[in-house]
C-alpha cells in the first residue's frame, strides 16, 4: 500500500514548542530489504548549511544514501539526487538556500528525473514548507530533523509515486541509534552526545527545529569513541546545543557531562573537543575535568551573546555579565592557558548604546581569542520576533564593525602568545590559501600553516611558531620530525 503524501505531515512551531515530557524512545535504525539497491548506479550530492549538528547529520544522510546503493559525486549535473541540508538560524542563511533552490530549477527542467530534496532545520518551520509547496514545485522531497532515518522510504516513495513527498514532524524527538555514517574526514570525527535544546533563548529557533534536550546513553557514546580510536581517528568533537545539560534527562540523572569527559579521558584517542557550552550550565565538575587535560583540549567556546544584563535577561540567557566573568575567572584559575572563544549578537531589539558599550567592556575584560558575531535576525515564532525593534540597520551594522575590530585584536593577541613556542598540530591537509604549505589545528584550536611533506597529513606533529597573524600562525616543523 502506497503512502498518501497528500495528507502531509507538516510542521507547527506551536507544537514544536511543547515539552510534554513524553518518554524518549531509543530506536534502532534498520533499513528494510526492499529499499536496498534503489540507488544502484545513481549518484548523490548533499549541500550542507549551518552548524556542526548539520554537518554530522549530513554524514548520516550520506551513510543512508550509500546503504541504498548511491555513490557520491561533486558535480551537480551528474547527480541523480541533490539534498539541501539547511539552517534556519538567521534570515540570510535561509535566503541563501532559497537562492540555490531557485537556481537549481533549470537543472531539473533539463533532467526531469533528478530528485531534489530539502531537509534540516528550515523544513521544521511552517512558513518554509508553505513557501516550498506553493512556490517551488520542482522540490520533490521535504523532510525535517526528526526523520532522517526514514530517508530510504521517502526516496522509494518519490520514485514510485512521482509525487511530492513531504513529511515533517513537530515532536519532542526520539533517539535513533545505529544510522550508518559516512564521515567527511579520516582524522577527526563528530560525535553527537545529545540532541535538541530546552533553553528557549528568546531569539533562537533551534529549540523549535530540533526538539527537546535528549541525551544519548553514555555507553553508546563511549563505544562510538572507542571504535573511532581503533579506526585511527585523532580527534573527536562532542556535539550538543548545550553539552553542559548532558545526562540530566537520563533516568539516573547522576551521570553528567563531567562524568562523560572523565570516561572519554581514559580512551586512547589524542584529542577530545566539545561544543557548545552554556555559561549558566557549565559547572565546576566540568571545569575540573577539563583541568585534568590529557586528551581534553584547552579550548572552550562559551557563547556570551551580550554584555548587558538588561539584554541578557530579555534574551532569557539566565546569567549576568558578572557571573559570566566570574566563571571564566574560575576556568582560568584551573586552566591558565585556556583559549576562550564566544558568540555575540548585536542589535537585539531594544539594545541601547549603553548596552552595546557593556558588550564592548565585557569583550575587553574576558580576553576572548575569537568570536562569531551576528546582527540579530528576527525568527518567526520566537518571542524576540515580537519585541519592538526600532534601531536602524545602519546603526546595527556600525556596532558590528566596531565589535569586530576588538574581536580581531583578540584573535591576534591569542595567536601572539604562541610566537617562539612549539605547539602540537593535527595536520589536516594542504593549506587552502597556499598549496606549498600544510595546515592543521593546534591543541588551542589555532590554525597553523607550515611547509612539510604531504605524508604528514593525519598525524600530530610538533611545529615551532615563527610568526602570528590575525587568522593563523606560521611555523616550521621541529627538526626531530623532518
Ligand atoms: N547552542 C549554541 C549555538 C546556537 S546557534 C549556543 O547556545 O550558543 C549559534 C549562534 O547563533 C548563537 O550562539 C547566537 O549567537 C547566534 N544566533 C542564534 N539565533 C540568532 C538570531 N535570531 N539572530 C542572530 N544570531 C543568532
Ligand atoms: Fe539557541 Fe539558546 Fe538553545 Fe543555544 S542555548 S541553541 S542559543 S536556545
Ligand atoms: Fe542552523 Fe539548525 Fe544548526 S538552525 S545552527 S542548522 S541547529
Amino acid at each position: 500500500m502506497e503512502k498518501d503524501y497528500s495528507k502531509y505531515f507538516t510542521p507547527s512551531l506551536k507544537e514544536a514548542r511543547k515539552r510534554l515530557n513524553k518518554e524518549v524512545e531509543m530506536i534502532k535504525y534498520d533499513m528494510p530489504n526492499h529499499l536496498k539497491n534503489i540507488g544502484k548506479n545513481k549518484f548523490y550530492l548533499i549541500k550542507t548549511y549551518g552548524c556542526q549538528g548539520n554537518l554530522a547529520d549530513s554524514e548520516k544522510i550520506a551513510g543512508i544514501l550509500e546503504q541504498l546503493g548511491f555513490s557520491p559525486v561533486d558535480d551537480e549535473s551528474a547527480a541523480d539526487i541533490i539534498l539541501f541540508n539547511t539552517c534556519a538560524i538567521r534570515e540570510n542563511a535561509e535566503n541563501r538556500v532559497y537562492g540555490e533552490l531557485g537556481r537549481i530549477k533549470s537543472l531539473k527542467r533539463h533532467r526531469p528525473d533528478l530528485l531534489i530534496g530539502i531537509c534540516g532545520c528550515m523544513p521544521q518551520e511552517e512558513n518554509v514548507v508553505n513557501t516550498i509547496t506553493r512556490m517551488y514545485p520542482h522540490i520533490d522531497l521535504v523532510f525535517g530533523t526528526h526523520n532522517i532515518h526514514k530517508l530510504g522510504e521517502y526516496i522509494y516513495d518519490a520514485y514510485l509515486n512521482k509525487e511530492r513527498v513531504v513529511e515533517v514532524f513537530s515532536e519532542e524527538g526520539n533517539i535513533i541509534e545505529g544510522i550508518p555514517t559516512k564521515r567527511d574526514h579520516q582524522t577527526k570525527a563528530w560525535v553527537n552526545i545529545m540532541y535538541g535544546c530546552d533553553e528557549f533563548c528568546t531569539y533562537c529557533i533551534v529549540p523549535y527545529t530540533r526538539g527537546k534536550e535528549r541525551s544519548r546513553l553514555p555507553e553508546d557514546i563511549i563505544n562510538e569513541v572507542k571504535e573511532l580510536a581503533l579506526q585511527g581517528y585523532q580527534e573527536v568533537t562532542l556535539l550538543g546545543q548545550n553539552v553542559n545539560a548532558y545526562g540530566k534527562d537520563l533516568p539516573s540523572g547522576e551521570y553528567i557531562f563531567a562524568n562523560l569527559l572523565l570516561d572519554l579521558n581514559e580512551i586512547d584517542i589524542p584529542r577530545i573537543r566539545f561544543t557548545t557550552s552554556h555559561p549558566r550550565d557549565l559547572d565546576e565538575a566540568t571545569i575540573e575535568a577539563m583541568a585534568k587535560r590529557g586528551n581534553i583540549m584547552p579550548h572552550l567556546h562559551l557563547p556570551v551573546q551580550s554584555g548587558s544584563n538588561t539584554i541578557l535577561k530579555r534574551m532569557n540567557r539566565k546569567y549576568t555579565k558578572e557571573s559570566y566573568l566570574e566563571k571564566i575567572d574560575k576556568l582560568r584559575a584551573l586552566i591558565p592557558d585556556l583559549a576562550l572563544t564566544t558568540d555575540i549578537i548585536v542589535g537585539f531589539p531594544g539594545e541601547t548604546d549603553t548596552d552595546f558599550q557593556e558588550t564592548l567592556d565585557l569583550v575587553d575584560k574576558a580576553n576572548f581569542e575569537g568570536a562569531f558575531t551576528f546582527i540579530f535576525s528576527a525568527r518567526e515564532g520566537t518571542p524576540a520576533a515580537k519585541y519592538e525593534d526600532d534601531l536602524d540597520m545602519s546603526i546595527k551594522k556600525e556596532r558590528l564593525l566596531t565589535l569586530n575590530k576588538v574581536v580581531n585584536d583578540g584573535y591576534l593577541r591569542g595567536n601572539k602568545r604562541f610566537e617562539g613556542k612549539t605547539v602540537k598540530v593535527l595536520v589536516e591537509g594542504v593549506s587552502q590559501k597556499n598549496p606549498h604549505l600544510l595546515s592543521g589545528y593546534s591543541e588551542h584550536n589555532k590554525l597553523v600553516n607550515f611547509p612539510g611533506d604531504q605524508d604528514l597529513i593525519g598525524k600530530i606533529i610538533d611545529v615551532k611558531i615563527e610568526k602570528a597573524y590575525t587568522w593563523h600562525l606560521r611555523g616550521i616543523i621541529e627538526s626531530d620530525h623532518s
